[in-house]
């Protein structure tokens, strides 16, 4: 048999196996139930879509930041970028190269709530109460000065606190925010 020939044997066999595995379900794995699905369905959208019940302050925050958090993040989220877990705090926005912290760059509240909650602690991440992750966003967002320190954050409230860099991104699906 030419290569030629041997190629074409090849690909008709392969064309031929294919054909048959898609024609019969191959009969492995489970059926994937909702309730595993909501398991892991746990993006939160910028307009508060997705956030579960709970509320929480940074007074109560603080609590949370200094036995899980300030380990890693230092007191009062301020460890030096070079800590491997960076700044949590800094000064005002300062352009596309300046530090990219919660209060300099982040353009939704939302998404220090979803982090939080999907990969904090990073050693144990998970495994805080929604009432732990609303506080200890507040006290992320209070101690940025974005909130106060008795500002109630919840599923309603949070959603509604703008940050400084929001209008500097430019939204490319509207409608879905
Ligand atoms: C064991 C160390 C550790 C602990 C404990 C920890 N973190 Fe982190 N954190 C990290 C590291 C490392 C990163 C950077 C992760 C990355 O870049 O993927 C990070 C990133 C973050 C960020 C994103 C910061 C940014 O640059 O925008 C937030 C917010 C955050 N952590 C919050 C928390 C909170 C809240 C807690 C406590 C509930 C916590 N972390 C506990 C290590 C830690």
């Amino acid at each position: 048999m030419s290569t030629l020939e041997a190629r074409c044997a090849f690909a008709l066999m392969l064309a031929l196996l294919s054909t048959t595995a898609f024609a019969e379900a191959p009969g492995l794995g489970t059926p994937v139930s909702e309730a595993d699905i909501a398991a892991w369905d746990i993006s939160i959208m910028p307009d508060g879509t997705g956030l579960p019940a709970g509320s929480g302050t940074a007074v109560q925050g603080a609590r949370v930041y200094a036995e899980k958090c300030s380990a890693c993040h230092g007191d009062n989220g301020r460890n030096p970028a070079a800590a491997g877990a960076g700044p949590m705090v800094s000064g005002p926005i300062a352009g596309i190269d300046g530090p990219k912290t919660i209060g300099s760059f982040y353009g939704y509240s939302t998404i220090v709530f979803d982090f939080v909650r999907r990969a904090m602690p990073y050693n144990m991440p998970r495994t805080l109460t929604s009432d732990e992750v609303y506080a200890v966003t507040a006290y992320l967002l209070s101690i940025n000065k974005i909130i106060g320190e008795t500002d109630v954050m919840n599923a309603q409230t949070l959603p509604k606190v703008k940050m400084p860099n929001r209008d500097n991104f430019i939204i490319r699906f509207p409608d879905r925010i």
